[in-house]
């Protein structure tokens, strides 16, 4: 389901340790395939998961929302080997997991780190201790070493000068930063976070998630992370949306964050009416002079506007290749109607837009005076520019 266009992959250093893993290792961190899962007890059977498709590359944050009891966390325990796989594929790390044995389980779930929402700090440990406790659990590092390492962790996550204190000496964003250092000291290649800013504020949250994210891609890592905060949203690569065990395209969680002027009714019924559409490079999105009635979101890839000149040369205008950003509201908020630059596909892979009809977008802006406002703001903006 995830797109599997290449990433850059970066083999960036934490603190002065060697890098991880070679610039080669772009293989997928995790890979299901029709994965299923039903909780089942002497007389009821209940079907949780029907036929999960899921791909993570490295060094990309994946974030997974749905309302409660959708399966996300029956999901995310599966992929961290907490529970065994029924039925369909699930390969992590390269590993097929359906028909691995406990131990192997077991192996496997040293290699990945886990934050939780309830940070699951042991209390009689200093917060250096309960660090190094997840590097102990691997063979070949001697204690001085896993010491160090977590010293130099928790130096990174903001708490290098509070190695010596216990938990209960932490406010809850220190605690779930402890958390962190502790699921990264071991650097694992995947990261599974279920929840992890539900017990915290939200400006708590946002550093929280802040520094997890930056601390991940510079290990090359992976992040799965489930969450219901719309608010660090923002942080993530890609977003799915888990719907009775089904997982389908965050559209409604993409509009909430190219424009957050929408309320949470009207996402629901412009979330309903949109449809995505891929253009490989080269293809026009949009062509001038034609007739405007579409308006864009920028879900992967790359656009470049231009626009040609009464003299017949071609001005370059814009290059857009950033998660959420829109296009063609110049041409349905003015009365004329006409595109007044083309957009074309760009590389380097396929480009994907989500798409909304001039009817949509007219009940969209109609019924927010806000949105309305900031497409205006958008558009006069680029129109600025243009004329420079
Ligand atoms: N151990 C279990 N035994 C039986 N049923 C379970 C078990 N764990 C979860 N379920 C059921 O499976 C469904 C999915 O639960 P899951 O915990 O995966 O949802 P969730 O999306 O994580 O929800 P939330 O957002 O509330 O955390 C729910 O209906 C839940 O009641
Ligand atoms: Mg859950």
């Amino acid at each position: 389901m995830a797109r599997e266009v290449g990433r850059a992959v970066r083999s960036l250093t934490i603190g002065n340790l060697p890098p991880v893993t070679s610039p080669a290792d772009t293989a997928p961190l995790v890979e299901t395939k029709g994965l299923k899962h039903a909780y089942k007890d002497a007389n009821t059977r209940k079907q949780v998961l029907h036929g999960i498709d899921l791909t993570i590359q490295p060094g990309s944050a994946v974030f997974l929302t749905g309302f409660s009891g959708s399966g996300k966390t029956t999901l995310i325990s599966l992929i961290g080997c907490l529970r065994s796989v029924q039925d369909g594929s699930l390969k992590l790390l390269g590993e097929e997991l359906n028909g691995a044995s406990q131990a192997k389980l077991r192996t496997m779930r040293r290699r990945i780190g886990y934050v939780f929402q309830h940070f699951n700090l042991l209390d009689f440990l200093t917060i250096r201790q309960n660090v190094q406790q997840s590097l102990e659990l691997q063979a070949d590092f001697s204690p001085r070493e896993a010491k160090r390492r977590s010293e130099e962790m928790l130096d990174l996550v903001g708490l290098g000068d509070r190695c010596n204190a216990y938990p209960a000496a932490l406010s809850g964003g220190q605690k779930q930063r402890v958390a962190v250092a502790r699921a990264l000291v071991h650097r694992p290649r995947l990261v599974l976070a279920d929840e992890p800013t539900a017990a915290l504020d939200s400006g708590t949250g946002r550093e929280v998630i802040d520094r997890f994210s930056k601390l991940v891609k510079q290990q090359n890592s992976a992040a799965l992370v489930v969450t219901h905060n719309m608010r660090i949203l923002d942080a993530a690569d890609e977003i799915y949306h888990m719907e009775d065990g089904r997982l389908a395209a965050a559209v409604g969680e993409q509009l909430s964050l190219t424009l957050p002027t929408l309320s949470d009714i009207q996402l629901r019924s412009v979330a309903g009416e949109t449809t995505k559409r891929l253009f490989k490079p080269g293809e026009i999105v949009i062509q001038q002079g034609d007739e405007a009635r579409e308006f864009f979101i920028l879900l992967n890839g790359a656009v470049e506007v231009m626009r040609e000149l009464p003299d017949g040369t071609t001005q370059f205008l814009a290059r857009l290749d950033e998660r959420g950003q829109s296009f063609g509201e110049i041409g349905l908020l003015q009365d004329h109607a006409r595109r007044t630059a083309t957009i074309r596909a760009v590389e380097p892979g396929e480009t994907e837009v989500l798409v909304i009809s001039k009817e949509t977008f007219a009940a969209m802006v109609s019924d927010s005076w806000q949105t309305h406002a900031v497409l205006k703001d958008q558009m006069a903006r680029y129109m600025l520019s243009y004329e420079k």
